[in-house]
């Protein structure tokens, strides 16, 4: 006798194109965009892994080498050839995305819808503190870190988002849950 299938969701409505998600480092990018990649069947990216992937090299250790200037030009080309792919995808950005101008016109273009994940800082800091590794730019003092890169970046995020979704409170799939419905109005 066949056994019960779990109830599959609902379709959700996808945005023609891709969906590129952007935000601080440790909101939260890459395992919400798996979890609304899986919802769509269809690819998720996270720019972080690519890079590991293209270099052989953690992004820890590429820091280590190059420093910023080393690093940002990699992040580049990975966001920039995700977004060149003729299926969808969806993109966990780096956070650094709105420190560079290249970057962030990738993601001005028309075929990508973009995501800013909004935390306040106490959220990230409690995040970093999960464990979520290679935080080059966290130095001895996260909190003081965080809060200054947020300062910096936050207004910047609010500008090149399509939408804006809380992370404050919320479980991984609860966000999903709100990216779903705040695309869907
Ligand atoms: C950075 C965020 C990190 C990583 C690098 C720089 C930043 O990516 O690319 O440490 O400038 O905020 P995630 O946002 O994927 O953690």
């Amino acid at each position: 006798m066949a056994l019960p299938q779990p109830e599959a969701p609902p379709p959700s409505a996808r945005p023609t194109g891709h969906v590129a998600l952007i935000g601080m480092m440790a909101v939260g990018k890459s395992t919400v965009g798996r979890g609304l990649a899986r919802r769509w069947g269809v690819r998720f990216i996270d720019t972080d892994t690519e890079i590991e992937a293209t270099t052989g090299q953690t992004v820890r250790e590429l820091w280590e080498e190059g420093g910023e200037p080393g690093y940002r030009p990699l992040e580049r080309r990975a966001v920039q050839a995700a977004l060149a792919t003729s299926e969808p995808v969806v993109l966990a950005t780096p956070g650094g995305v709105v420190v560079d101008d290249l970057m962030a016109e990738a993601l001005a273009g028309e075929d990508v819808t973009t995501v800013y994940l909004r935390a306040t800082a106490a959220t990230l800091v409690d995040h970093v503190g999960d464990g979520e590794g290679h935080r080059p730019l966290l130095g001895d003092d996260p909190p003081a870190a965080i809060a200054g890169l947020l300062r910096q970046r936050a207004g910047r995020y609010q500008a090149l988002a399509d939408l804006v979704v809380d992370v404050d409170g919320r479980e991984p799939d609860e966000v999903v849950a709100a990216v779903l419905a705040g695309l869907s109005t």
